[in-house]
């Protein structure tokens, strides 16, 4: 454990999460939450124990302010934090919301700063410093994101990070937002920031999914110091979305049993209200909260996950609030039969079971897909009609 590292109950590593669904998510592409429903979204985030929810940005619109005026309002146990630019207008709506903290960002990449901003590295510098202290003046907790961090000159960027800091930021955020980074160059960037960046900060990451290693990168950060990531449930968000908040979270336990405040069993209901909310269907392939995630079909897996879940199953499904799935299909083997059969109360004869295998098999084999209730008739047929023997 390095020196000034969070340490949790248990003793290990604590890492902080920051979900960032009601707001980066909610940029998602067509994608419009009203206020009621942010505030439901925000009290699922509360009890599923994310540390900080970013609830908005205030200055984007009525609602918007509403929203996280609300969410300051009815959430206590977890941080709420709210997004601003460097300007004093959007600190201002971030004050007057009476969030928890203030999310400030400017883009220090050579990119944003000639083409978006048309700023030099001295006034984005100036910018930067000056909200900062302008919301450390308000008594705000300030996390301060350098958007297109990843794509920064790194001299630059440790320069900025320093004089924010210096400014009194309370944490600091590599933001990749276009999501160029892979899991080394990640590790190696945190590290740069943590040897240079002197003072008293905690250090985040928020990850974009362009390439699909935002959750590989983000947990490649935490590994190589990082205090804090950000996610989105379902990993919603702009273009290919952002790194899975329930993703991160469970790899950050599992895996690198590091600590964390979520509790895991909340995340399956997290990610259906945010999947409905959002009018998002959530990819059945999906790591975690997929409908996939825990669920067999091969012969080989099943009789595995039979003989001990552990053999196909990196962890308990019921962890994450999931259930175990067989599924029944041409790829099946004698076990899932077997374990039909006695589901439905049905003494598992080899040869009934050899029999409703071939019939599964030769449906399989022309396209079919059979469903629970096919497979309830199949077995039905091949037991009235005796043709097993
Ligand atoms: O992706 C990004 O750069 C952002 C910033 C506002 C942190 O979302
Ligand atoms: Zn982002």
């Amino acid at each position: 454990m390095a020196q000034g590292d969070v340490v949790g109950v248990s003793g290990r590593r604590y890492v902080r999460l920051l979900d960032t669904t009601l707001r980066d998510g909610e940029q998602t592409p067509g994608v419009a939450l009203k206020p009621e429903d942010k505030l439901l979204i925000a009290l699922k985030l509360e009890e599923l124990g994310v540390d900080s929810i970013e609830a908005g940005f205030p200055v984007v619109s009525d609602g918007e302010f509403r929203a996280v005026k609300a969410i300051a309002k009815e959430v206590s146990n977890s941080e709420v934090i709210a997004l601003a630019r460097t300007r004093r207008e959007d600190i201002d709506k971030v004050i007057d919301a009476d969030a928890d903290a203030i999310h400030i960002f400017i883009a220090t990449s050579d990119i944003h700063m000639k083409y978006k901003l048309r700023m030099s590295r001295e006034e984005v510098l100036d910018a930067a410093v000056n909200a900062v202290s302008y919301a450390k003046s308000h008594g705000l907790t300030v996390e301060f994101s350098a958007e297109d961090a990843t794509r920064s000159d790194p001299d630059f960027l440790v320069k900025v990070f320093q004089e924010i800091v210096n400014a009194g930021a309370d944490r600091l955020d590599i933001a990749d937002t276009v999501g160029v980074m892979w899991p080394s160059k990640m590790a190696w960037l945190v590290k740069f920031v943590k040897e240079n960046v002197r003072g008293n900060y905690l250090l985040s990451v928020h990850c974009h999914d362009d390439f699909g290693m935002a959750v590989a990168n983000s947990v490649a950060a935490i590994e190589a110091g990082a205090d804090q990531a950000h996610g989105t449930i379902n990993g919603v968000g702009e273009r290919a979305g952002n790194a899975a908040l329930e993703e991160i979270a469970a790899a950050v336990k599992f895996l690198l049993n590091y600590d964390v405040g979520i509790r895991f069993g909340r995340i399956k209901e997290v990610s259906d209200l945010v999947s409905k909310l959002f009018g998002i269907p959530v990819p059945p392939n999906k790591a975690i909260v997929g409908a996939n995630a825990f669920s067999h079909e091969s012969g080989i897996h099943v009789h595995g996950v039979l003989s001990n879940p552990i053999t196909y199953e990196p962890i308990d499904p019921g962890t994450v609030g999931m259930s175990r799935r067989i599924v029944v299909g041409k790829h099946s083997g004698k076990h899932s039969i077997v374990y039909v059969l006695r589901y439905m109360g049905i003494e598992p004869r080899d040869d009934i079971v050899n029999a409703v295998l071939k019939k599964i098999k030769e449906l399989g084999d022309i396209g079919v897909r059979v469903s629970e209730e096919d497979i309830r008739r199949i077995v039905m047929e091949v037991i009235t009609s005796g043709g097993f023997e």
